[in-house]
């Protein structure tokens, strides 16, 4: 993407300096000259005096009617309705400039990637074939047929240093290009097969284009597997395993089964469950699950019953749910993985275990059960504290059933428990959309951000210690930017004091840092940090008691007047309240 961009930014650049801005806005607009600048009517709103000038000597448009402004590439993306790479390429056509070398060229390239990357496959997939082979005779003794194995495009590394390299380069491969996609490996000057001695698992997208490679070993060497890195063809985050073979039918079962690892998936297939899929020798990543989301929105997680499985499939739920996917949690017992307990207790007992796997929110009130002896006072109200913050998290109406049961086995009222989910403090405040006075206005907006959370972001910038005095109200980060931004500023906080922009831009993607220089530079505190922060704080009050207006709100209008004719006091107390409370808040 870098690269692509430079590219960009270069062709940019040649077209300012080739083309007239005056000459090209001139074809659109009647400009007359006005001092040094020229004067036209403005194409970008309706008037009738013209507002709309242009400098010959800045290269720049400003209307100072609607406030539209920008180069000449912005004015011609605007005026046509282009992209950014569609307005320079019109303009670099019109004016001749050399076009060929930039992004088609990118796009041309990318193509080379997935041509090698596709002979690879062939290359490994013959070996696999032609002989008899350790790989071949590995993957029968695991049980999987060879139709399945075809289907994935399993293949072969042999044990030689150079077999992949010679075949490639011999197809006239640039050797440069092996190497970005790190199929070969450098040291000490020497480049060699990073393959060897390994069952190959092709890694497909969608679309059906070969991006990267899982290997195995045969043996107990290590490590057990190697991946590709990322390149410009392979983005680990973004993609999963098999879905080539296997969405189709993720979509007709309109239910998926999300395993660790490559064999897992192979094996489940071959034993007919063959709606399945693995995240990709990485932990599950809020972009996979965006995919996943895309084919169904039931997905249940079938990762290994050890500890590290265990917390991958903690990490895993939350984004899921965050993803906007139904989610339920199967725990392998009496086998490692879903692969070894297909294959000890067949399709249909793993079937029926995902079936009976609890929901989200089941599993954790039972992992949160298991942690605590509910027989003492003490184990209790520790269950009391955990089911609450796991119930805070769905609406009134989805907890409603899991607070009767809690409810019950421990002994204490319904009210009180709702109190200790919803109480004051403890308003969620993800679930609360921000009015839209508090929506910043800026060039960042479309990121999402809120104007609070750009303040706040701005004080923790300012200085670490905000840091501290924000962290208790860190919920209010309710945009996935602005979290990430948060978690990181705060991490830098939390070792150096205060925030270095170098520190973050190791751990902060380029969009997160673009955002962030934006909130830097214009977010102005002015020297009243503490004017603002007090701001925040009576937003954030605020946000809380509305938040917290719109559950009893939702509660009142699915009670059940009859049965709940106390509780419906109770809450309307509550509500008139709330709503005197904002009244003040807002009047100060
Ligand atoms: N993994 C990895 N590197 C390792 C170990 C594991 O990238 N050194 C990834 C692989 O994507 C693998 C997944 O994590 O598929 C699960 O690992 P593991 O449970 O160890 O492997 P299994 O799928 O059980 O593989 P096998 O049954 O072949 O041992
Ligand atoms: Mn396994």
């Amino acid at each position: 993407m870098r690269n692509k961009n430079y590219l960009m930014n270069n062709i940019a650049d040649e077209i300012k300096s080739k083309c007239n801005i005056v000459d090209v806005i001139g074809r659109h607009v009647t400009l007359k000259k006005a001092g040094v600048n020229y004067k036209g009517l403005c194409p970008f709103h309706n008037e009738k005096t013209p507002s709309f000038t242009v400098s010959e000597e800045k290269q720049r448009f400003i209307c100072f009617g609607c406030g539209a402004s920008g180069d000449v590439l912005s004015f011609v993306q605007r005026i046509q309705n282009l992209s950014f790479p569609e307005a320079a390429e019109k303009l670099a056509e019109e004016y001749g400039i050399e076009w060929k070398s930039s992004v088609f060229d990118t796009e041309a390239k990318r193509s080379v990637y997935y041509d090698i990357n596709r002979e690879t496959a062939t290359f490994f997939y013959r070996a696999f074939r032609s002989k008899k082979n350790p790989a071949l005779a590995y993957m029968a003794r695991r049980g999987i047929n060879d139709d399945v194995l075809k289907k994935f495009g399993v293949g072969y590394a042999d044990g030689e240093w150079d077999s992949l390299r010679g075949y490639l380069l011999g197809k006239g491969f640039e050797e440069k290009l092996l190497l970005e996609l790190g199929l070969v490996s450098s040291s000490n000057g020497k480049i060699y097969d990073k393959y060897r001695n390994r069952v190959m698992f092709p890694i497909i997208n969608a679309r059906g284009k070969i991006i990267g490679f899982g290997g195995r070993v045969l043996d107990d060497a290590s490590p057990k597997y190697l991946n590709s890195s990322d390149s410009r063809v392979f983005k680990k985050r973004d993609n999963l395993y098999a879905l080539n073979v296997t969405r189709q039918e993720i979509t007709k079962e309109n239910r998926v089964i999300l395993c660790e690892g490559y064999m897992d998936v192979i094996s489940l297939y071959r034993h007919g469950v063959r709606n399945v899929t693995a995240s990709l020798g990485t932990a599950l990543t809020s972009e996979q699950a965006a995919v996943l989301k895309r084919y169904t929105e039931h997905v249940v997680i079938a990762y290994d019953s050890d500890r590290a499985g265990l917390a991958a499939a903690e990490r895993g739920m939350d984004i899921l749910r965050d993803a906007g996917c139904r989610v339920k949690v199967l725990r392998i017992s009496g086998a490692k993985d879903p692969d070894e307990y297909v294959k000890a207790y067949g399709k249909e007992a793993f079937l029926e275990s995902v079936n009976r796997a609890p929901s989200l929110t089941e599993y954790k009130l039972a992992a949160a059960r298991e942690r605590c002896d509910i027989s003492t006072t003490e184990g209790s109200l520790a269950f009391l504290t955990l089911a609450a913050s796991v119930l805070r998290d769905l609406s009134p109406v989805e907890a409603d059933v899991h607070i009767r049961k809690v409810a019950d086995e421990t002994h204490v009222s319904e009210g009180a428990l709702r109190r200790e989910i919803w109480g004051e403090n403890t308003v969620d405040y993800r679930r609360t959309a921000p009015a839209p006075a508090l929506r910043t206005e800026s060039a960042a907006e479309d990121s999402g951000v809120s104007m609070l959370e750009r303040n706040l972001l701005r004080l923790m910038l300012q200085s670490g210690a905000y840091a501290d005095r924000i962290k208790p109200y860190d919920r209010v980060f309710s945009s996935p930017a602005a979290f990430r931004i948060y978690s990181a500023v705060k991490a830098v906080c939390d070792d150096d004091g205060d925030a270095d922009m170098r520190k973050l831009e190791d751990v902060l993607d380029r969009t997160d840092m673009a955002l962030l220089s934006d909130i830097r530079e214009n977010v102005r505190l002015a020297d009243k940090e503490e004017e603002v922060f007090a701001e925040c704080l009576v937003t954030i009050r605020l946000l809380s008691l509305t938040g917290r207006e719109h559950e009893i709100i939702r509660m009142l209008t699915v009670a059940n007047d009859e049965e709940n004719k106390e509780r419906i006091e109770t809450l309307t107390r509550e509500l008139i309240d709330i709503q005197r409370e904002i009244k003040e808040v807002k009047g100060r």
